[in-house]
């Protein structure tokens, strides 16, 4: 079933919660099977399933891709049936902000938000927390689920939930690549052939980060240099390389265990980013 409207979406969704717990899974549509898997997960999590599409302008910069981002509503419907989704919550933008942008309350979590990709896209985190503190408002699910994809964006929304003591526990699944080790992402429907050829470059050289860092090598400064020049050498324009710590993206001390190697970088109409966390 699809509801568009946050009286029926509660109306809904609070039967279900008298009987059983919801899961949740928020995403922008366009849906491709790394999506697919984040429901699979949902569904193992709970009693019920809800999905909600929604593009939400607030986390899109001035010149990024909001007017042109794919909206495939019908399709996704259609994908989220088949896997078993309980409802659909596709709110129009009026729904969600039914007030002017710059009238609309803001959710900010700081530090973490502005560096890395916060860095390269001012305010988009900002956007990113607001949208989903009011859907977890609207949809009140007891777990959500979203992709380690966006690691930042993940730690971003865990950081919100504890700091607001939001009743909800929020669960990281793993990203779904292609079998040449490309991320799965919406946007990888922007690459051209030549384009979508060259993509892989970007989990192969944080794949090669991971072996050096496992290997033992604490030459962080180093090691992001030489992985930023591969991606260019390999057609790639690096927004940035980084080792960080896994634990809240803080810069790393020498023999630090835990961590995270990110990447994001500008290939055609495309800006990719993926990452690969890990022990040593
Ligand atoms: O990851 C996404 O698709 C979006 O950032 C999210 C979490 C649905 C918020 O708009």
């Amino acid at each position: 079933m699809t509801i568009n409207d946050v009286g029926g979406l509660r109306t809904q969704v609070d039967t279900w919660r008298r009987g059983g717990n919801v899961a949740f899974v928020p995403t922008m549509g366009n849906l491709h099977s790394g999506h697919l898997a984040l429901v699979k997960a949902a569904r193992d999590l709970a009693d019920r399933v809800v999905v909600s599409i929604f593009v939400n302008p607030l986390q899109f910069g001035a010149g990024e891709d909001f007017d042109n981002y794919p909206r495939t509503l019908e399709r996704d419907a259609g994908m989220l049936e088949a896997e078993g989704t309980d409802l659909l919550f596709a709110p129009p933008v009026a729904a969600m902000y039914p007030k002017p942008q710059d009238q609309q309350t803001r959710v900010e979590v700081p530090g973490i938000s502005t560096l890395l990709c916060g860095a390269s896209r001012p305010g988009h985190f900002v956007g990113v927390a607001t949208v989903v503190c009011k859907l977890f408002n609207m949809v009140q699910p007891d777990v959500a689920v979203f992709g380690k994809k966006d690691f930042q964006q993940l730690m971003v929304i865990r950081r919100m939930v504890e700091d607001l003591a939001m009743p909800v526990r929020v669960v990281g699944a793993e990203t779904l690549r292609e079998s040449d080790g490309l991320a799965m992402s919406s946007r990888n429907g922007y690459l051209t052939a030549e384009e979508r050829a060259l993509a892989p470059v970007l989990y192969r050289v944080l794949s090669g980060l991971k072996k050096h860092l496992v290997a033992g090598s604490d030459d962080f400064a180093g090691l992001q240099s030489k992985a930023a020049r591969e991606l260019d050498e390999n057609g790639l324009r690096t927004d940035y390389v980084a080792i960080r710590r896994a634990s809240d993206l803080a810069e790393p001390g020498p023999g630090e265990r835990e961590l995270v190697v990110l990447a994001a970088a500008y290939l055609g109409r495309a800006r990719l980013i993926d990452n690969i966390d890990f022990s040593r």
